[in-house]
């Protein structure tokens, strides 16, 4: 098989994986077997070109192509698996199937690394399962406390200490992990681009300049639950207007601050239709070009619901290390540098220090988080290429 065959392989392999029949979207949460079966496949994928996979002791996986403790620190190439509620088929996979059709290409023309390579699959980035994006990540470096990521809950009630058990994982492992990161010299995350900006630029790859600082608050909406039909409205607390006001507040800060600001979440109780809500808990997600910004947009939101915001996860601001990023656009032949108010692991790594960059691939409509996400495969096959002119200049 060719390269190009084998990433078609690969990708038809990975498309009935978590995907919902009526949408085409994809729910491939954190230590599901949707996600289980992803990570089968990813050690699948391992095993078929003789790669090393390790386990961290916060459950990403790494496949390695030498050895990292012997002639390290590595390069590593991948993103992840897992996606937010119906997410597209390419937010996250198509870093991870590029990484190992990159080695192929690589192998395929002889080329041999000086320094060990590696492909890896974090885990729960999107945190649409508990909560915190880029968990993974964040637990690797420790920007996560592994107390409190253990005690994180679903919707359901079940604790990642508990999913993790249920799915063979020892939850008492997780935390910062110097042994892997040791091994990592270079992340490269390949990634969909979730904007039009390489199609209004008319490039297939570009490379990422930095990463609004952003982050999730939950709004605690108090109220009363009370009989729909007998109770007079004088007589009621009902949070829903309060949320209506912290949904037209988002709205209005965003425009107000040129920020963007979401409530794509809402939790009802008790959630009848005839029962006066007795709480509603909200999730807004901001995100601006910076810091005092979002924070000014929360808190404008708050102030409109009459309630505080509680802050459930923060990402500053990451502006990825020039020096990489213009060589790699360089050798990309001038290939743009864009900025993105999407999170990624790269960031998380970057913040703690790691060298990385990442590599986005067109997205013609600019759609991500939903099932119509797109990219051609004419550029995701140039993705490839990218990466593997990367990759191969980082191992030299
Ligand atoms: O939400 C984000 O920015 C990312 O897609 N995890
Ligand atoms: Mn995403
Ligand atoms: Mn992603």
């Amino acid at each position: 098989m060719t390269p190009d065959s084998v990433f078609d392989h690969m990708w038809q392999a990975l498309q009935p994986v978590g995907r919902v029949a009526s949408t085409g979207g994809y729910r491939r949460f954190a230590w599901t077997d949707a996600d289980l079966s992803a990570r089968e496949w990813f050690a699948g994928e391992a095993a078929a070109r003789g790669l090393d996979l390790t386990v961290d002791r916060n459950g990403n996986q790494w496949a390695w192509w030498g050895d990292p403790d012997r002639d390290g620190p590595g390069v590593v190439a991948g993103s992840h698996l897992d996606s937010v509620p119906d997410g597209g088929a390419f937010d996250g996979p198509l870093g991870v199937v590029s990484a190992f059709a990159a080695i192929d290409l690589l192998r395929s023309r002889d080329v041999t690394p000086h320094r060990p390579l590696a492909v890896v699959n974090m885990t729960d980035e999107e945190g649409a399962r508990f909560g915190i994006a880029c968990a993974g990540s964040r637990l690797l470096t420790g920007a996560l406390d592994a107390d409190r990521a253990r005690a994180l809950r679903d919707d359901g009630g079940t604790t990642l200490a508990e999913a993790m058990t249920a799915a063979g994982r020892d939850p008492g492992q997780l935390g910062r992990d110097d042994e892997t990161l040791r091994r990592v010299g270079t992340f490269v995350e390949l990634h969909v681009e979730q904007g039009r900006g390489l199609d209004d630029l008319g490039a297939a790859v570009g490379v990422a300049s930095r990463i609004w600082p952003h982050g999730r608050w939950r709004l605690d909406l108090q109220g009363e639950a009370n009989h729909a039909g007998t109770t007079r409205l004088v007589d009621r607390r009902d949070p829903m207007p309060d949320l209506a006001r912290a949904v037209l507040a988002a709205r209005s800060e965003a425009e107000a601050h040129g920020a963007l600001a979401t409530i794509g979440r809402v939790r009802v109780e008790p959630g009848g239709t005839n029962a006066v809500p007795s709480l509603v808990q909200a999730w807004l997600d901001a995100r601006a070009p910076d810091e005092s910004t979002v924070r000014a947009v929360v808190a404008g939101v708050a102030r409109a619901a009459g309630t505080t915001a509680h802050e459930e996860s923060w990402t500053g601001v990451v502006e990825f290390g020039a020096g990489l990023r213009d060589r790699l656009a360089a050798l990309l032949g001038g290939a743009p540098v864009l900025a993105t108010g999407a999170g990624h692991d790269a960031g998380i790594l970057a913040s703690a220090g790691v060298e990385a960059a990442m590599l986005f691939v067109r997205n013609p409509t600019g759609v991500s988080h939903s099932p119509a996400e797109h990219a051609s495969r004419d550029d995701c096959l140039a993705g490839v290429e990218a990466l593997a002119t990367v990759l191969e200049e980082l191992t030299r």
